[in-house]
């Protein structure tokens, strides 16, 4: 087993960052410009960072300005807090949303061309979820680049990242992580182009590998999204946190699913069913289209289960509008133009003149790998596993709870990105990092079973019957018996996958290959969401479960599950910080486990 294969090289450097979105850029940044001189590898999936998932981020990021008469920091804590149904971590909310401001001062000063209004005045949106005064009235707190905000971050840190010195091992994925005893010493690199395979050694290794979206039929997320970081963690035999809590965008564009980003609802955009009622009234009276993502989604899947949805016999695929119509040609062509040009290129509709069909759409992971405050891989409990960072989508610290507000995950991504860069500089007087003698055994027995697998099975089929069974069980609105009956099939897919043959025996740019190693991350992912989802009796945020549709407090925890070998998860729990709440300070009680009306 095993004997075809062999680390071709071996590289040091201090700092690895596998990822190259906004989180892993930053973090990158941060480090380059407070220590000249490291170096530091970023590793790819995608050809080029320019590719990364962050540059489709398309609303903005939320952060007040503390020039801001009328919005503060405890508001925008306050609705996060509420937002995530009471399942984030306060010491979090509170230690991002206190920096969020010195990012986006950061971010322009190193370039970044935020939307500015007449009086030369940053522009600010509100998105669901956000209020002043505690839920008085909605806030307008996100800044952002027109309706492209992910790319202008991306281009900014990108050419800072340059600047510094950065190292790019593009097209290339993380198969193994690196441990000497309790310490993360780098990772193990499969470089598709050139069919090799690395170990990078560093003092500090960063995953910043972005969501699990394909998990999914509908997604707003790249083709690349496949839980790899989720899986790499399980692999090394530690938990993952929250596996249940998947946010549905209320908005994806009807057939391919793309975001038509909250934007729309932001300025003024009208969800309607069949009848061409404003439904939104009727589950959310007060904020109406800007209720929260889980909200709105369900009230969308509701409207379409009672049969006020509309069937478009092209697709049949039943879905509501959202209507742009009445909005003004300013705010179609300097705030909406490349959203509105996505409805018009990918379903052929004016969104000046038609209405547009929308229906939600896979968008993000709340869950992901736990980490302390400072971004730091937690092995359970308060223990950390020594030089190992997680940050981004792939992380959960938790910001976010069971529902991300709209605009938050940037913020995050910012944030967090330059905390765990500082953190990670702690960790750059090791001596010596030579990598232990089994380093990349891991990886060649996985890629020998890949190999060699006989049979007449197929890694398009399964993957597909894979992202159905997901959005049919573990979708918005999920029970007990299609959870199980999730689990059954997800067992007999994984062993339907040993049956694979790679017809491409090559090792170079095998997207065969790739796929395959996808497949087996998608899996594993979907397992541990399934299983969480089995456990977790009870409705919070994006997890609803129709046999059990309330929240309960027997349930204020975290989900933390481990997979030793595919099918056995166990799961154990992580309390949920209630440092806020229990300090006693101005307007404590708000940040109690508080009801959630909108
Ligand atoms: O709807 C959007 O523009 C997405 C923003 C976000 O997910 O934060």
């Amino acid at each position: 087993m095993g004997n075809r294969f062999r680390i071709n090289s071996t590289e040091q450097c201090d700092v690895l960052i596998i990822g190259g979105g906004g989180a892993g850029l930053r973090c990158a940044v941060e480090i380059l410009q407070k220590r000249p001189g490291t170096k530091v590898v970023a590793v790819t999936k995608v050809g080029h960072v320019r590719k990364s998932h962050t540059t489709t981020a398309q609303g903005g990021l939320a952060a007040v300005d503390p020039k801001d008469p009328i919005d503060k920091p405890i508001y925008h804590m306050f609705d996060t807090w509420k937002g995530s149904d009471c399942a984030a971590d306060q010491n979090i909310i509170k230690k991002i949303i206190e920096s969020a401001w010195d990012q986006i001062v950061w971010l322009e000063n190193h370039g970044m061309h935020f939307s500015r209004d007449e009086g030369g005045n940053l522009s600010k949106r509100t998105f669901g979820g956000h209020t002043l005064n505690f839920g008085e009235a909605s806030a307008f707190r996100a800044v952002f680049e027109a309706d492209r905000t992910g790319k202008g971050i991306v281009d900014t840190l990108w050419g800072e990242a340059l600047r510094g010195g950065i190292s790019f091992i593009n097209q290339s994925i993380a198969t193994e992580l690196i441990f000497r005893g309790n310490r993360c010493s780098g990772a193990v690199i499969f470089k598709q182009k050139e069919g090799r395979f690395v170990r990078v050694m560093a003092k500090a290794t960063v995953l910043a590998m972005g969501g699990s979206g394909q998990l999914f039929r509908v997604t707003t997320n790249c083709r690349q999204n496949t839980g790899d970081g989720l899986a790499l963690i399980l692999q090394a035999g530690l938990p993952i946190m929250d596996t249940e809590a998947v946010q549905f965008h209320p908005t994806g564009i009807v057939g391919p699913g793309i975001l038509a980003s909250e934007t729309l609802r932001s300025v003024g955009g009208i969800l309607r069913n069949r009848d061409q009622e404003a439904f939104m009234e009727r589950y959310a009276p007060k904020m109406r289209e800007l209720a929260p993502r889980d909200l709105v989604a369900r009230a969308i899947e509701t409207e379409v289960r009672e049969g006020r949805g509309v069937l478009n016999p092209d697709h049949n695929i039943e879905h509501v509008w959202i209507d742009l119509r009445h909005l003004s040609d300013y705010v179609h062509n300097v705030q909406i133009p490349e959203v509105t040009g996505f409805f018009r290129k990918f379903v052929n509709i004016d969104p000046k003149k038609e209405l547009c069909p929308v229906r939600p759409s896979v968008h993000y992971h709340m869950g992901g790998i736990p980490t302390n405050e400072f971004g730091e891989v937690q092995k359970s409990g308060e223990e950390l596993i020594s030089g190992l960072f997680a940050v981004g989508e792939c992380a959960a610290a938790s910001f976010h709870g069971f529902n991300r507000l709209g605009t938050n995950s940037i913020l995050e991504l910012i944030t967090m990105g330059k905390i765990a860069g500082e953190k990670a500089m702690d960790f750059l007087e090791v001596d010596s990092n030579e990598p232990p003698g089994d380093a990349g055994e891991m990886t060649f027995s996985l890629f020998s079973r890949f190999m060699e697998g006989e049979g007449k099975e197929n890694i398009g089929q399964i993957r597909q019957e894979m992202q159905t069974l997901m959005t049919e069980k573990v979708g918005i609105f999920r029970k007990e018996d299609g959870l199980i009956e999730a689990i059954e099939t997800l067992k007999e897919l994984q062993e339907r996958s040993e049956n694979i043959f790679l017809s491409n025996k090559s090792l170079t740019m095998n997207q065969e290959l790739i796929q395959r190693w996808e497949l087996e991350n998608l899996l594993a992912v979907s397992m541990i969401c399934v299983q969480g989802a089995l456990n977790r009796r009870e409705s919070r945020g994006g997890h609803f479960r129709e046999d059990f549709p309330e929240r309960k407090d027997e349930f204020n925890y975290h989900t933390l599950a481990h997979m030793t070998e595919f099918g056995k998860v166990t799961l154990g729990e992580r309390p949920v910080d209630m440092s806020i709440y229990e300090a006693r300070g101005e307007n404590y009680e708000k940040f109690a486990v508080i009801e959630r009306k909108y």
